[in-house]
């Protein structure tokens, strides 16, 4: 499989030809049955999108709107972030040769997000305000070669569309659910139109040559996409109140928006796909991030759990049919945000060969 997903999809991207291939070898990200559905019976499996280059899923649509604003002749790219689309901006923009600026809402960007941001050469505005107040600032930015990279700029919603191509071949179908965390909402729009794009055109298991080679042939018939899941936390549901939220809190630090920049295309898409956006409690999804972790081996960050968790809550009351095939998209890794984790060692030990002994049968014992 190409690595990239401009290198994969250049044919269904419309990038100009002039744009170059921009790279960190993106997308074609592990999906996995996960068995927490079992109980429920119902099938779920995760997208992890944790294993992108920079650990969250933007990278897809950032490698698409940087070798846009590349060809355009961009000599910068700017975004406000809750932090992940500020690192993977800054790896991009590097790795293109271009200046990143970036607006950081001040004291709630996680501490792998502004790591990597800095490593990165980004130049970093601390504002002093939240993403909203940050995003607002950014939209004055543009133009005069500065390249607004947030999900405004539609190259991003095209990159990331991919991941919906990436979940219908390896299924070798479109899932019945596809559950996404929602913060800006420009996650779950592109999901919807690479999903629309998807079922409108059938879809082998070899999108990945673009229809060059023999297997490409064997197309499948047009299929019905997903019914669409979005879940925010609750101190930051503007969807569910149906207006922005002035001052959102959560600790999932990556989906405190109050005032999403997508709201009526994520409206429009959860609508039109039969779906729904509830919303959870923090503790909930720090449940679902424990879960993951401890009965999955899967450590994604906290607003990434809030798409296990959602459909967690809706399996328990009942709101699936039997055999229902979902999938959850786990945006971020979970060393992004190491500081929600807390725990201890089980036991201590000296370095004497008898102190070990007894601290290691007492941990193996369940200690
Ligand atoms: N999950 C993670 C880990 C995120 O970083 C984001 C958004 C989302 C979910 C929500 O996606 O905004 O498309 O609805 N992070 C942005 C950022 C806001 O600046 O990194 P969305």
């Amino acid at each position: 499989m190409k690595k990239g997903i401009i290198a994969a999809f250049r044919g269904r991207l419309p990038l100009p030809p002039s744009a170059p291939n921009i790279s960190l070898g993106e997308g074609n990200t592990p999906l996995l049955p996960l068995t927490l559905g079992e109980k429920y019976g119902i099938q779920i499996h995760a997208k992890v999108e944790g294993a992108n280059p920079t650990g969250s899923f933007k990278d897809r649509g950032m490698a698409v709107a940087v070798a846009s604003a590349k060809a355009e002749g961009a000599r910068a790219v700017v975004c406000a972030s809750t932090g992940n689309t500020s690192s993977s901006a800054a790896a991009y923009a590097a790795r293109a040769g271009m200046v990143c600026v970036v607006l950081l809402p001040e004291g709630k960007v996680a501490a792998g997000k502004t790591a990597q941001t800095v490593a990165h050469g980004a130049r970093i505005i601390r504002v002093r305000g939240n993403f909203d107040e940050a995003m607002a600032a950014v939209r004055e930015f543009s133009g005069g070669g500065v390249a607004i990279v947030n999900s405004t700029n539609p190259m991003r919603l095209q990159g990331q569309k991919t991941a919906a191509f990436e979940v219908c071949e390896q299924l070798g179908k479109t899932p019945d659910y596809h559950s996404l965390p929602v913060g800006n909402a420009g996650n779950i729009t592109a999901h919807w139109i690479g999903y629309c794009e998807t079922a409108a055109r059938g879809f082998s298991h070899c999108s990945h040559c673009d229809g060059k080679c023999p297997f490409a042939a064997k197309e499948k018939p047009p299929q019905k996409p997903p019914v669409m899941l979005g879940f925010q936390a609750a101190g930051a549901a503007p969807f569910v109140r149906g207006a922005p939220v002035k001052n959102p809190e959560t600790v999932a630090t990556a989906i405190r928006i109050g005032n999403p920049q997508s709201f009526a295309a994520a409206n429009a898409a959860v609508s039109e796909s039969g779906g729904r956006i509830g919303e959870l409690g923090d503790e909930e999804i720090l449940a679902a991030q424990k879960t993951l972790a401890q009965k999955e081996g899967i450590f994604c960050e906290p607003a990434s759990a809030a798409s296990v968790a959602g459909v967690l809550k809706e399996a328990a009351a009942g709101n699936f049919p039997r055999g229902a095939q979902i999938v959850c998209t786990l945006t971020g890794h979970g060393l992004k945000d190491p500081d929600v984790i807390r725990g201890e060692a089980a036991a201590e030990a000296g370095p004497e060969k008898e102190s070990l002994r007894a601290a290691m049968q007492k941990v193996i014992n369940g200690g």
